[in-house]
């Protein structure tokens, strides 16, 4: 009666929560330092606080449909016209809309991994056949020669800069290499765009198959209000307007995140501070027997774990002290490797304390 895919396929795994894991391993819930979805680590700023409020007596009316101020602040802070932006409930609700406008079932996609399951996860969902190309082993480096053979007959390609979970960006003349040379529409998510500060989205005014998508739940901490845009050329816009849901972005969203956009300069000052303390965090899990963390372009680290130990039994260890980290050793592209990994996520300098002496508690 229902549709076969949905035997198959896995719900997909959000990150623990804080009420999750208080429940579960008694620790209370202001005690719970949750480094396990990448989240930003301090509340919104007070005008946006007060925005919110300011929201709250009109929501029984529904939103702009059209987010019109929103996407205005949006193109000044991208540079990139009105007809050049959708906006979503989050950059996971524009990656299904993307997912709806392009893929029939049997559609081919392309994912290099190890990279974000929700790209698996849509795709999915939309009966598509998938092809995952391997990245070099070491470092995680997508090979562009394999990306391009791949998806010679590929509908759609998804590609991750900063990638989420190796923290690595893709070389802007690799992914321009890629675009150029196939006919599948090219989605780049770039959620993390703003740790590292590298972008192709002006290279939207040049390729018609280009689609970028970014979130508002990283660098402008609205994870819990579901803000997320597209770019890309007119006729793809046209698209995603028609089929996204109608007023797919609530009211408090669209408030909060235009006054959120006039604070870029305070979340800059909290950004810079967040890659110090990343390398810091870097160099003393390395100084941990064993541990390696990865170099990282984002607000997370990907963290090999020694031979022996099992991602399953540390992220357990670090639950029951009250810590959140993920485990990423069965996703794609990671499995079958020597060693195990966790994902952390930066948090604040005295979270991240927290963090490096729960690990070597674990490792002693
Ligand atoms: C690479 C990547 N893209 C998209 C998302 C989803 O972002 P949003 O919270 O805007 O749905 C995430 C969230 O972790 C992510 O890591």
């Amino acid at each position: 009666m229902f549709r076969g895919v949905l035997e198959i396929l896995e719900s997909y795994r959000a990150g623990r929560n804080a009420e999750e894991i208080s429940e579960r391993y008694g620790v209370p819930q202001d005690k719970i330092l949750n480094l396990g979805s990448n989240e930003f680590p301090y509340p919104p700023p007070k005008t946006v606080q007060a925005a919110i409020q300011d929201e709250i007596s009109k929501v029984n009316r529904y939103p702009d449909p059209l987010s019109r101020e929103l996407k205005e602040k949006l193109c000044e802070y991208v540079g990139l016209s009105k007809t050049n932006i959708s906006v979503g409930n989050g950059a996971s609700e524009v990656l299904d809309t993307i997912c709806k406008i392009t893929l029939n079932p049997l559609d081919k996609v392309v994912i290099p991994v190890p990279t974000y399951s929700m790209f698996i996860f849509l795709s999915m969902l939309r009966d598509a056949s998938l092809e995952f190309v391997d990245t070099e082993r070491s470092k995680f480096e997508v090979r562009v020669g394999d990306v391009i053979k791949a998806s010679e007959d590929a509908k759609l390609l998804f590609l991750c800069s900063p990638n989420n979970p190796t923290g690595k960006v893709i070389k802007r003349e690799d992914i321009i290499k890629i675009i150029e040379n196939t006919c599948a529409i090219v989605v780049v998510d770039e959620a993390y765009y703003e740790f590292s500060k590298e972008t192709v989205a002006h290279e939207i005014e040049r390729f018609d198959n280009l689609i970028v998508v970014r979130s508002m739940s990283k660098f402008f901490g609205l994870a819990g209000l579901r803000l997320g845009y597209a770019l890309a050329g007119q006729d793809i816009i046209t698209l995603l307007e028609k089929a996204r849901l109608p007023f797919n972005v609530n009211r408090i969203a669209q408030r909060a995140a235009v006054e959120a956009l006039d604070e870029q300069n305070w979340f800059e000052k909290i950004t810079g501070e967040i890659s110090q303390e990343r390398e810091s965090v870097i160099e003393k899990i390395n100084r941990i027997k064993g541990f390696k963390a990865l170099p990282s372009r984002t607000n997370f680290l990907l963290v090999k774990l020694p031979d022996k130990m099992r991602a399953q039994d540390i992220v357990e260890e670090l639950f029951r002290k009250g810590i959140i980290v993920r485990d990423v050793t069965g996703i794609h592209g990671l499995t079958g490797l020597k060693c195990d990994h966790i994902r952390i996520t930066i948090g604040r300098r005295e979270e991240n304390r927290r963090l490096i002496s729960a690990l070597q508690e674990i490792a002693d």
